[in-house]
């Protein structure tokens, strides 16, 4: 494994539930198997007054609520600690950006490190293009005594048009090649092993296309209601949330031609291409290929589920979908007739995500004397998480008399390969934007083709007129017009485990 060169992380945003549940942990383990720089250090930033050993405090009681690396030494967590800085600033105020460019200096010369920075922006999407304005001010974006880069977090941007003014604003600032914009999906392990299945695979590459493929199904399903995120998801919901981001992120993974070469321009180019290749779904074409869904009020084993209106933050009246299910078509010569269905929700039976390549029938079955009523298709499963791995699904003869087929699975579980858990995203991300390797990160026209891809969509659903919006019980697949998208009735999705028994109603909101 390449080493990263020295650098500096600055966090923007020290002080938050980001920083400390995913980024501290994430550089915690990457300090523990050694593939941090060999001098390295954290600047956190935030408007809270923090002395360096305070913050320390903050860092080392994450590492112990959220830290998964059991078997870590007092010394290994002693020398992550005195790695960790922090300024306390009000990011608004431009002139306060000097105090952290000294600091950071400071660190520097003390450390004897070059000046490698990165700027992390996990901080409310409105402070992106300040601080990014901010840092440019005082040409701390400038190269000239060692490289730096910009990590920004999702959302990015609202709708098209705020995503095309982030864009602006920080290419103004910085160079796109320093610009890292997170996806997590695309830093799970077993998101970038769909690029290793397709391309490093003679088996599967001559099957990914229209000839052999009936339709693709991606879902990610989450147990949980929006918690307390109201505020935010109100005013975002599943399609801004989940949809734009990352299930069209795997959905480019999914279809995206190889590329010449592994790297970030080569790969992100595929990827961008099968983003300009999604069939618009505008005006009434969106009733017929996409479904909204609202969780609504249910008693599962006993206890009270609440309706998504009655979430905290949340508008009593609101209209904002926890559930979205569509049906896609990327014009293109490889996907020309195959329908891509994406489906996520909120307080749905269970977390799961996951794609399924239904692969086509054979164009002729022998064996229906015996009755086929156990013929299905072939199917790959893809299981992204939990249990991540990998399923075939595929029919073979009931042993004994006649010819009935029966489905069965070839299955791979990384549980039994990989030592402890997987990396978390954050970790390969981090590890990455070190690197300065953005192939797992988006690139800005991918960003913006996806806006342009959900947009007319998000305006069908806020004109309203004929849009319906169905409630589902919490603890459901979602609303059962999920399935009316389907080519034809005979198809449903794939559901990974029963809905819990619920005794809420399925309704019209
Ligand atoms: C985030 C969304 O981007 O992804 C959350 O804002 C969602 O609403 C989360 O819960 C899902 O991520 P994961 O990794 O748990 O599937």
């Amino acid at each position: 494994m390449e080493q990263p060169k020295d650098c500096v992380i600055v966090i923007f945003g020290a002080s938050g539930d980001l920083t400390k549940r995913k980024l501290i942990p994430a550089l915690f383990t990457l300090h523990h198997k050694k593939l941090l720089p060999e001098r390295f250090a954290v600047l956190g930033v935030s408007r809270t007054e923090y002395s360096d050993e305070e913050f320390r405090g903050h860092v080392e009681q994450s590492l112990q609520d959220f830290g998964d690396i059991e078997d870590a030494s007092k010394g290994e967590a002693q020398s992550f600690l005195q790695a960790m800085y922090y300024t306390g600033i009000d990011t608004k105020n431009t002139e306060a950006f000097a105090k952290v460019k000294n600091r950071l200096a400071s660190i520097c010369d003390e450390r004897s490190m070059p000046r490698n920075i990165i700027y992390y922006l996990s901080v409310p999407p409105a402070m992106y293009p300040v601080i990014a304005k901010n840092l440019a001010a005082h040409d701390m974006q400038n190269e000239a005594r060692g490289w730096k880069r910009l990590i920004v977090e999702k959302p990015f941007g609202h709708d098209l048009d705020s995503a095309l003014e982030l864009n602006a604003t920080l290419q103004d600032a910085f160079q796109e090649d320093q610009i890292y914009r997170i996806d997590h999906y695309l830093g799970k392990e077993t998101v970038q092993n769909i690029m290793a299945l397709r391309f490093a695979n003679g088996i599967f590459e001559p099957l990914w296309n229209r000839n052999y493929i009936d339709r693709v199904e991606i879902t990610s399903a989450e147990s949980v209601g929006v918690e307390k995120r109201g505020g935010y998801y109100d005013h975002s919901g599943a399609m801004r949330d989940m949809v734009q981001n990352h299930l069209l992120q795997v959905t480019g993974t999914i279809a995206m031609e190889p590329p010449a070469v592994f790297d970030a321009d080569s790969v992100r180019s595929e990827t961008v291409k099968v983003f300009h290749s999604l069939r618009p779904i505008t005006g009434d074409k969106v009733a017929k290929n996409v479904v909204r869904g609202q969780y609504t009020e249910s008693t599962v084993d006993g206890n009270t589920l609440k309706a998504y209106r009655d979430e905290e933050k949340v508008d009593p009246e609101s209209r904002t979908e926890t559930f979205v299910a569509l049906k896609l078509h990327i014009d293109n010569w490889r996907w020309g007739g195959v329908p891509f269905y994406l489906r996520t929700g909120k307080h749905l039976p269970t977390r799961v995500s996951e794609v399924v390549i239904h692969f086509k029938r054979t164009p002729h079955y022998i064996f229906s004397r015996d009755s086929n009523e156990n013929v299905k298709c072939n199917q790959l499963v893809i299981r992204i998480q939990p249990d991540e791995g990998i399923l075939l699904k595929y029919g073979m003869k009931v042993p004994g008399a006649g010819f009935q087929i029966q489905q069965v699975s070839m299955d791979f579980k990384y549980a039994n390969i990989a030592e402890g858990s997987l990396p978390s995203a954050y970790e390969r991300l981090l590890l990455d934007c070190m690197l300065g390797d953005a192939t797992l990160y988006a690139r800005s026209d991918a960003v913006e083709a996806c806006w342009r891809f959900v947009e007319p969509i998000l305006d069908a659903w806020k004109d309203d007129g004929d849009q319906k919006l169905y409630g589902y019980p919490a603890g459901t697949w979602g609303p059962k017009e999920a399935k009316s998208i389907f080519e034809s009735p005979d198809l449903d999705w794939r559901y990974p485990c029963e809905n819990l028994s619920s005794d809420g109603e399925y309704c019209e909101l």
